[in-house]
């Protein structure tokens, strides 16, 4: 389920996830947890104009729009875009959202002060992974902040290890890696943008 060729399965996959999808991945014991101490670690403030990238459900997304100038979600799938947008509605909450994909993000050079991605990296290949941290990185504004919420690699190799972090992030520039561990299985890695 890896690679650029398998872009429309997941946009299939996800339309058939997208009904359910709150109910299973986001009840999954300390998901939602991780997710909010991975928005406060950030320390989102009303100058932030924020990105979630594979935003889904708007785990992320919505709790950013509460807190952010500007938020936007993008997601290669229209299913749950469509299920993020009724969400938003109901809440009353204002945002975003835009189909794409985050190996050639729809967005100007530096438009963000933050970018957060949760569960999303593990669509993609190694040199994927690359070219979509480097998109993030030209997106940010110099300082920015990125935001990521996974699980840990030295459980399941599908995610990152703590030196796969590192390694990606700062050849991709970033700078200030910090990666913490929660509820057993969960990853949070922020780090800043580093732009000369
Ligand atoms: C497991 S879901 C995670 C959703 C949400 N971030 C969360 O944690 O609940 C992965 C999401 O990433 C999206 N996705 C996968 N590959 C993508 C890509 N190349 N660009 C943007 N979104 C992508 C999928 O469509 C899906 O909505």
């Amino acid at each position: 389920m890896q690679g650029r060729e398998h872009t429309s399965w997941v946009s299939r996959f996800c339309a058939l996830l997208a009904p359910l999808y709150d109910y299973t991945f986001l009840n999954l014991p300390g998901y939602r947890q991780a997710a909010r101490d991975l928005i406060t670690q950030l320390a989102v403030g009303a100058d932030d104009v924020a990105l979630d990238v594979g935003c889904g459900t708007g785990l992320l997304t919505l709790p950013l729009a509460e807190q952010a100038r500007r938020t936007v979600g993008l997601d290669l799938s229209s299913a749950m875009l469509e299920k993020l947008a009724a969400k938003a509605a109901r809440q009353g909450v204002t945002l975003e959202l835009h189909q794409g994909s985050v190996l050639d993000l729809p967005c100007a050079d530096g438009e963000f002060t933050l970018v957060t991605t949760a569960f999303m990296l593990l669509y993609l290949t190694p040199e994927e992974k690359q070219q979509a941290l480097a998109e993030i990185y030209r997106v940010l504004t110099p300082d920015g902040r990125l935001g990521c919420l996974s699980s840990q690699g030295e459980i399941a190799d599908i995610f990152l290890t703590r030196e796969e972090w590192q390694t990606l992030l700062s050849d991709a520039g970033f700078t200030n890696v910090r990666i913490e561990d929660r509820y057993d299985v969960f990853r949070l890695v922020t780090a800043q943008a580093n732009h000369q």
